[in-house]
């Protein structure tokens, strides 16, 4: 492609993306169809032989993905935890694509380097996290979270873990701390890194969901007394499912006392730490070995960029580290070699479109849409308590979890806790293909809760008013389609 060329190609694309922005309040979230339409609008051609003019191909890419998406960045998408998707972090990843920076190595990518590891310093900031500390920005909060996973493992396991494996003859079995409310990634991590899920030490959880810290002493003491090896305890800013933050500053209290490697998934929540209404408890971010962040979710950074820190930086090259001949050999202290640091060798520049993003909004500006987010879960909460037929469950964080409930199902006596599991799923099958709204779902205590999560700074009072009666009116058609009544 020639500058001429790209240069009018790109003012279309530009163009067209602006556009498309200017309307996403008026498209519909999601696009509804299911997996045979949309295979259907792309087609089963085999690999072209031949290539074909980039306009066309562009045009066609973007109505392809345009008319056919379900849109995170929509008003209304109040599902998972994925961020709305800032616009400078779009124009960041083609100014990035353009530069196609190898952030693996500092020689390859002198400046792009310097900014990854600016980005993390003020992640670090935003956090509290303490000076001295270091990081690395990854694909997203389940890598984040295997680095922090596997620096616990180099830095507690008694042996050389990274030569001898986890578990070499004679060794005792390694274990680690946490509740059932963590993100799926501990199981892939256990599994993935030869500990095993059996390594996997369920503490209890409060009413709140909360970790039990008394609890988790008992399973430490127990685990001692046979044997075993405790070596990482896992705490929560933020759950997935709820928003829960477990009591970080007593669990920091309790790792260090037990020696144990302390890692906070602050995935969804650690950006919450210090914005004024989030729990207390979140400043405890700080006290962690290591902690998660995801700037894909609520720094609103497009996907992916997540970001890893940890207290003692050395601690990194000591996990990850090997110099093979082709690489420079060892490099001086000021310049980080990122492959050193993380699992990745090549790595993109992704940390383009985060330190855009902080600079773009600040400290302040970044501390008023989170806020924001949480004021409307609250707003969503409470709206569910005045609806005669929603019943609200939990609020944390940005997260408002809620039922639908007939009428005549109100009250105790006429419940029937199955059907209302199957009515809620009904009901979200019909919203996430529906268009108006898009929620997820939660299970809690065995039941099945409609759950709406904002990390969204288009996302109104008035899109948050307009929920309730969208998943009311849902609820009321499939009610009486499910129980055959006639209306
Ligand atoms: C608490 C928590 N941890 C980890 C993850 C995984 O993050 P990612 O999807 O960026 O890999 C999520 C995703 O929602 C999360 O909410």
């Amino acid at each position: 492609m020639r500058p001429e060329e790209f240069r009018s190609l790109g003012h279309a694309l530009v163009d067209r993306i602006a556009e498309f922005l200017g309307s996403l309040r008026d498209l519909p979230v999601a696009s509804g169809q299911d997996a045979a339409a949309v295979r259907a609008r792309l087609g089963s051609g085999g690999l072209p032989e031949r290539g074909a003019t980039p306009g066309a191909l562009l045009d066609e890419a973007a109505r392809l993905v345009f008319e056919n998406a379900v849109f995170p960045g929509h008003p209304r998408f109040l599902g998972y935890v994925v961020g709305a998707g800032a616009p400078i972090g779009a124009l960041a990843d083609l100014l990035a694509g353009a530069v196609n920076q190898n952030l693996g190595a500092w020689h390859l990518a002198p400046m792009a380097t310097e900014i990854e590891a600016q980005t993390v310093r003020w992640i670090g900031e935003l956090l509290g996290f303490p000076e001295g500390g270091g990081g690395i920005l990854t694909s997203g909060g389940n890598m984040a979270n295997f680095v922090g996973f596997l620096a616990a493992r180099r830095a507690k396991v008694p042996w050389d873990s990274r030569t001898a494996g986890v578990a070499p003859p004679g060794a005792p079995a390694l274990r680690l701390y946490t509740t059932g409310e963590t993100h799926t990634w501990i199981h892939k991590a256990a599994d993935l890194f030869g500990l095993g899920t059996d390594a996997i030490r369920r503490v209890a959880a409060d009413a709140e969901l909360r970790m039990d810290p008394a609890h988790l002493e008992r399973l430490v003491r127990e685990d001692r007394a046979a044997g075993r090896l405790p070596f990482l305890v896992v705490a929560s800013a933020g759950t997935v499912s709820t928003g829960a933050v477990d009591p970080l500053p007593r669990v920091a209290e309790i790792a260090q006392r037990e020696g144990l490697w302390f890692h906070v998934d602050g995935a969804y929540g650690g950006f919450a730490a210090g914005v004024p209404g989030a729990p207390e408890d979140l400043r405890g971010v700080a006290l962690a070995d290591s902690i998660a962040v995801d700037p894909h979710k609520w720094l609103y950074a497009p996907l992916e960029a997540g970001c890893v820190l940890v207290r003692d930086r050395k601690i990194l090259p000591a996990t990850f580290e090997y110099r093979p001949p082709y690489y420079p050999a060892e490099p001086d202290d000021d310049r980080i070699d990122y492959h050193s640091w993380g699992p990745q060798n090549s790595r993109g520049f992704r940390a383009l479109k985060v330190w855009l993003g902080l600079r773009l909004a600040g400290r302040e500006g970044y501390r008023a849409m989170i806020a924001e987010d949480m004021a409307l879960a609250r707003r969503l909460f409470d709206a569910a308590a005045l609806h005669p037929e929603l019943e609200p469950v939990t609020l944390g964080l940005s997260i408002a979890t809620f039922r639908f409930v007939p009428a005549d199902m109100a009250a105790p006596a006429g419940r029937d806790e199955g059907y209302l599991d199957r009515l809620n799923a009904a009901v979200l099958e019909r919203l996430q293909s529906g268009g108006e709204v898009f929620l997820s779902n939660a299970v809690v205590r065995d039941r099945f809760l409609l759950r709406s999560c904002i990390v969204n700074f288009r996302t109104s009072a008035e899109d948050v008013d307009a929920v309730p009666e969208i998943v009311a009116r849902a609820g009321r058609e499939l009610d009486r389609a499910m129980r055959g009544r006639k209306s």
